[in-house]
């Protein structure tokens, strides 16, 4: 398992701050980008990542929930070891999977609870994740939807022994993730869980020890 600490809970005013409370303890960020169109809901773009990506040394995950994601997707400064992920359900994602795999970083491909598996059929051969929403994007804080954890194990069908890793985002916490990650999730990203807690560090923690794994396993 890999954890992914969702900045959308955090305070948006003191960023690095809250980044460095969970450095230690997560292996990537994850960045919901919101275009208020894609989903009822604006956050950031580009500038912010940008600016993020020099004050971390944590892979970005950056979840980009937008119409137009081959237009903004090439103007985030991204590195191998970071994720460009978008949703199958834009127009032509065909074309825009073209234009992002020629940037210097993984792609994924996210798809929301109702949009069925087989949607990620033609893409399984070229994407490095997929990312399975367990809440209508939009929102962090959101109650998981239980489905998610069979949707999982199907993808996990699908898959077969391609390296296509599967991450779940929505509503995850101690109470569910261990059922996540014994579907087959191998990133869990979760939001709240961490950010809204008292002690991020202790809480990301927390969700190891409920997961029954430990950093770096
Ligand atoms: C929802 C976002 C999620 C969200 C998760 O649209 O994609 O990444 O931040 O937040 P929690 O863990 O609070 O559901
Ligand atoms: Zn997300």
């Amino acid at each position: 398992m890999r954890l992914a600490a969702s900045i959308l809970a955090a305070d948006f005013g003191r960023l690095g701050e809250e980044i460095r409370k969970v450095e230690e303890v997560v292996d990537f960020l994850h960045l919901d980008v919101m275009d208020g169109h894609f989903v009822p809901n604006l956050t950031f773009g580009p500038p912010v990542a940008n600016a993020l990506r020099k004050h971390t040394r944590l892979p970005l995950e950056i979840h980009l929930m937008i119409d137009q994601p081959a237009r903004y997707g090439p103007q985030f400064h991204v590195t191998p070891e970071d994720v460009i992920t978008f949703h199958v359900e834009v127009a032509h994602p065909e074309e825009v999977l073209r234009t992002l795999r020629q940037l210097p970083c993984r792609v994924g491909l996210s798809l929301r609870p109702r949009t069925p598996l087989g949607a990620l059929e033609p893409f399984l051969d070229r994407i490095d994740l997929v990312l399975v929403m367990s809440v209508e994007p939009g929102f962090g804080g959101q109650t998981f939807l239980p489905q998610a954890a069979e949707r999982v194990r199907m993808l996990r069908a699908m898959i077969g022994d391609r390296p296509v890793a599967i991450a779940v985002d929505g509503g995850i916490g101690p109470g569910n993730v261990r059922a996540v990650v014994e579907a087959g999730a191998e990133i869990i990203v979760a939001g709240s869980a961490i950010f809204e807690k008292p002690d991020p560090r202790a809480a990301a923690l927390e969700l190891w020890k409920a997961a029954g794994h430990t950093k770096s396993s």
